[in-house]
């Protein structure tokens, strides 16, 4: 295989970036594709919106929070930055123990296709877009969001296996969701995405021995992206003061609350021997990372889940043991396994109305959003 001339870390636009990786798809293999492919409750999905709707924003109510933010956004303080570099350690994929692999490996192919379902959305706002300001957020976003999965599909390349992101663009299936719950969802998964990413990095930073991975190195500059993306929908979200104060919109924040927190629980818990090698007790990790995200969400959100009542970690736990009870009846097929099988969706519909209906807790929110990554 010739080295390739250029680099997706020196992509300045989404489409250059994408026009890169679709020239390296021909290397890229079919299972870590079909992993990516899945559409279950525990996989990223892509999605799409009501594109003339979020064109129509009127950012002017938070321009100048708007103008600063773009400011730092058009500089591109990460362009170059996503590539392997001397940095990059050799990781021993052959010598790795099998289920350390298989779960590094599945932690890899789910965050790229994480990544590149921002950057799909992303892209195809720019492109509709007739909106200067709201084109020129989503070529920035999607820009960036190229980058990171493009670098981890370099780290996968390693391991002999990369996620065809073309095909994914034109293969996978579309979740519809009207412009507010796009902002909720993503608001969310930048945020948590910045709290995940820097409580790993900070954490290695006292733990060295435990990075097994080289990629970790670039989790500091890459949070700082993820959490500027965060920063665009919340002035997104604060344009309209209904969209995070009515009556209605606040369950519909809870319930988005309830489903990103859930489900970070029940991924993360699904990979034991990967949170081992990083030396992370996954309990600890995730009600860290959900204990930043509530503070950090207080920026836009009236509200936040109570993570503090002992409900919160009960019902957790209940919808892990739940999601793994489904996926047993599932592999064991037939009429036993189908009836397990909506045994325990019952459970973990109890356990996500037990995390859903907790007390919340109500926040002031501030006059400006405007808040730095300090984590
Ligand atoms: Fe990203
Ligand atoms: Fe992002």
């Amino acid at each position: 295989m010739n080295a390739p001339h250029r680099h997706t870390a020196d992509a300045t636009t989404v489409e250059e970036g994408l026009a890169i990786q679709e020239e390296r798809s021909k290397f890229d293999s079919q299972a870590a594709t079909d992993l990516a492919m899945q559409n279950t409750l525990l996989t990223p999905r892509f999605y799409t919106t009501d594109f003339d709707e979020l064109d129509a924003v009127d950012v002017s109510p938070v321009r100048a929070d708007w103008d600063h933010l773009m400011e730092r956004m058009r500089a591109d303080p990460n362009r170059g930055h996503f590539r392997k570099t001397e940095d990059w350690d050799a990781v021993d994929w052959e010598g790795m123990d099998e289920e350390l692999k298989a779960e590094a490996l599945d932690f890899l192919i789910s965050s790229c296709t994480a990544e590149f379902s921002g950057c799909v959305l992303y892209k195809e706002m720019k492109r509709r877009g007739t909106n200067a300001d709201i084109k020129e957020l989503f070529s920035y976003m999607s820009r960036d969001e190229a980058r990171h999965a493009g670098f981890i599909n370099d780290a996968l390349r390693e391991a002999g296996v990369a996620v065809n992101l073309g095909f994914l663009t034109r293969e996978k299936k579309y979740t519809y969701f009207r412009p507010k719950f796009i902002y909720y969802a993503t608001y969310l998964s930048e945020k948590i995405g910045y709290a995940r990413y820097i409580t790993i990095y900070r954490h290695l930073e006292e733990n060295p021995d435990k990075r097994f991975h080289p990629i970790f190195k670039w989790f500091r500059e890459w949070c700082n992206d993820e959490f500027a993306h965060g920063e665009a929908f919340a002035l997104l979200m604060r344009t309209d003061p209904k969209i995070t104060q009515s009556f209605a919109n606040k369950l519909w924040i809870r319930f988005f609350l309830t489903a990103v927190y859930g489900t970070m629980w029940v991924r993360d818990h699904a990979r034991p021997r990967f949170h081992e090698a990083l030396g992370v007790e996954i309990d600890w990790y995730d009600l860290e990372v959900f204990a930043k995200t509530n503070a950090i969400a207080r920026q836009v959100f009236p509200i936040e889940l109570d993570i503090d009542n002992p409900r919160f970690v009960r019902n957790c736990r209940k919808l892990e043991q739940a999601t793994r009870d489904i996926a047993a009846a599932k592999a064991r097929g037939g009429l036993g396994g189908g009836l397990a099988r909506l045994a325990g969706m019952a459970r973990a519909g109890a356990a996500f109305a037990g995390i859903y209906t907790m007390p919340v807790k109500r926040n002031a929110v501030p006059e400006s959003p405007r808040m730095e990554p300090v984590y």
